[in-house]
């Protein structure tokens, strides 16, 4: 794999900066944020009365924790518009996430944002080893999803050269890696999968094409995967991180010179953790529920925004901003199963150590009676031969026997037998009801 170390000097000043100066940088941004919503967006103002707090109240970050938290029912509450901080007419652009139900979430960018986030989206892919005159293949989905926009404006904005594919047509996309020689790809890690499954059938060597970096997110992904993605395609994958209420793609991003989590862009989100059952501010290093507070929006800001993602944070490695470890899973994904929590990531790492299955698979969740059962669906490796991949199978029930502690049914099925995702993939299938 190539080198592909960012320069000190091509870094901004911030991500050189030190710990002390990040602060003060912080502590200024986040009064700005917390008086900039408590004066502009009503829903705010009423949640700082009801809590008795006010923006006055912050003298330093930890005084953060006295504010009230946000979450999704807070944003749909105020459906369509209501979360917005500057008059209709400085709203630049709309995107929105697309809830499991009902209505989506709407979020809003000024000028002055979309600047932002694409600033922040050339630093990520500055930290995934990105540089000026790369070319770049988007192929998240362009949208409503901030996905495919998001990744676009950012390569422009370091001054790639952008193939905005989008998602699907998983052929075609095959035929533009091969003639456009890409060197960055910018896709979910399951949608990845897919694209290499494809060039094994056109006979395409994966290792041979042009592609040098990979940045995957927006759904969650292991170690394990990145060795396979990694050893499969001779490429570096990193990890980007974001959602669209705090912005889109961007919030965090791997940085290629230590690959050890992300990097999140502390001079623009401030970062909480917190045990997500008694909303307690947990100290660094424990896993709990990411709480974001936005510092510099100005279209939507976010207080103590609830992301639902399991993480912990971690002291700065490449930058002097902290970490955030590889997410887990969502606490909406958290499955749990006579008493043990269990999350689907934990099956991937799993499945990826073990040689005759393919990281294509489904956890089943069923209920015979009173008891709710899993089924894992997992495909073999085209290359293993069927007995053995069976074999593999047992040996997989019995690895989540004793490292997860629970039962699972594990059912080995032919190479595509998992449906493909063209972006995030369905992981949990519920047929409890
Ligand atoms: O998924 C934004 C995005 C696009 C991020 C492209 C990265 C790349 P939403 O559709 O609003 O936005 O979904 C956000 O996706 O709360 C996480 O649960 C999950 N997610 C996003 N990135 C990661 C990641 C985009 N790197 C939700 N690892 C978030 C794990 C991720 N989960």
């Amino acid at each position: 794999m190539q080198d592909r170390t960012p320069r000190a000097e091509d870094l901004e000043p911030i991500e050189r900066a030190s710990v002390d100066e990040l602060r003060a940088v912080q502590l200024d941004r986040l009064r700005w944020s917390l008086r900039h919503a408590w004066a502009h967006v009503p829903a705010y103002r009423k949640m700082f009365d009801e809590f008795q707090t006010h923006p006055d109240d912050l003298h330093d970050l930890s005084d953060l924790a006295k504010f009230p938290v946000t979450d999704k029912a807070v944003l749909r509450a105020n459906y369509p518009f209501g979360m917005f901080a500057v008059p209709r007419e400085q709203i630049a652009r709309l995107h929105a996430s697309s809830g499991t139900t009902g209505r989506p979430t709407v979020v809003g960018y000024t000028q002055d944002d979309l600047r932002t986030w694409a600033r922040l989206m050339a630093r990520s892919i500055r930290a995934s080893g990105g540089r000026p005159g790369d070319r770049v293949h988007v192929a998240y989905g362009y949208g409503l999803f901030t996905g495919g926009l998001g990744a676009h404006y950012g390569a422009e904005e370091l001054g790639c050269t952008v193939i905005p594919v989008s998602g699907g047509m998983t052929e075609r996309q095959v035929m533009l890696i091969r003639d456009f020689e890409p060197d960055i790809i910018m896709v979910t890690p399951t949608y990845l999968l897919a694209i290499v499954d494809e060039m094994d059938k056109q006979g395409i060597d994966p290792r041979a094409t042009s592609l040098q970096v990979g940045i995957f997110g927006a759904e969650p992904w292991t170690d394990e995967l990145r060795t396979e993605i990694e050893t499969r395609l001779d490429m570096h994958a990193l990890d980007i991180y974001g959602l669209s209420e705090v912005m889109g793609p961007g919030v965090a991003n791997e940085c290629i010179e230590t690959k050890d989590g992300l990097t999140l862009w502390e001079d623009h989100f401030y970062p909480e953790i917190i045990d997500p059952l008694t909303g307690e501010v947990l100290p660094d290093g424990e896993t709990g529920e990411l709480v974001l507070t936005s510092l510099t929006k100005q279209a939507m800001p976010v207080v103590r925004y609830r992301t639902r993602d399991l993480t912990r944070l971690l002291p700065g490695t490449a930058r002097p901003m902290r970490r955030i470890a590889k997410i887990t899973g969502r606490t909406d994904d958290m499955i749990i199963l006579r008493g043990v929590n269990l999350f689907p990531t934990q099956i991937e790492e799993l499945i990826l150590r073990t040689p005759a299955l393919a990281p294509h698979f489904q956890c089943v969740l069923t209920r015979d009676g009173r008891m709710d059962a899993l089924r894992v669906l997992v495909e073999r490796r085209s290359a293993a031969d069927p007995a053995a991949a069976e074999s593999a199978g047992r040996d997989l029930a019995a690895a989540v026997k004793n490292t997860i502690g629970v039962t699972v049914a594990v059912e080995v099925i032919e190479p595509d037998g998992v449906e493909r995702s063209m972006g995030k993939m369905r992981r949990i299938v519920d047929q409890r009801r």
